[in-house]
């Protein structure tokens, strides 16, 4: 059988266990990678704020954005720009794959 999910894919758990509005972490390459479920569809980025070193994780989800806690800059989370001041740069961004109902996060 062919493994269709990439060898470079770190797993992050059951969706089912997932369910909307959940977030957590998985280490990717050595960088700490937030995932979301935001309604119903996984995202996952950079666990770092781009103004200053903040993590992102716990951040208010709403409008496809994530607002970081320290300032309250907003990152959209499907293509990880800073949607708002103060940050200015975007976010890395990972792709998220649902197989076999197992979320996968793989490098760009
Ligand atoms: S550290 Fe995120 S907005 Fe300042």
């Amino acid at each position: 059988m062919s493994d269709p999910v990439g060898t470079q894919s770190t797993e992050v758990g059951l969706a089912q266990d997932m369910p909307e509005g959940w977030q957590g972490t998985v280490t990717v390459d050595g960088v700490d990678v937030l995932v979301v479920n935001f309604e119903g569809q996984f995202y996952a980025l950079r666990n770092n704020c781009t103004h200053k070193d903040f993590p992102l994780l716990g951040g208010d989800v709403s409008m496809g954005r994530i607002t970081c806690e320290k300032h309250g800059a907003k990152f959209e989370l499907a293509t990880g720009k800073a949607k708002t001041l103060p940050a200015v740069k975007a976010v890395k961004i990972y792709a998220t794959q649902v197989e076999d109902g197992v979320v996968y996060v793989s490098p760009l």
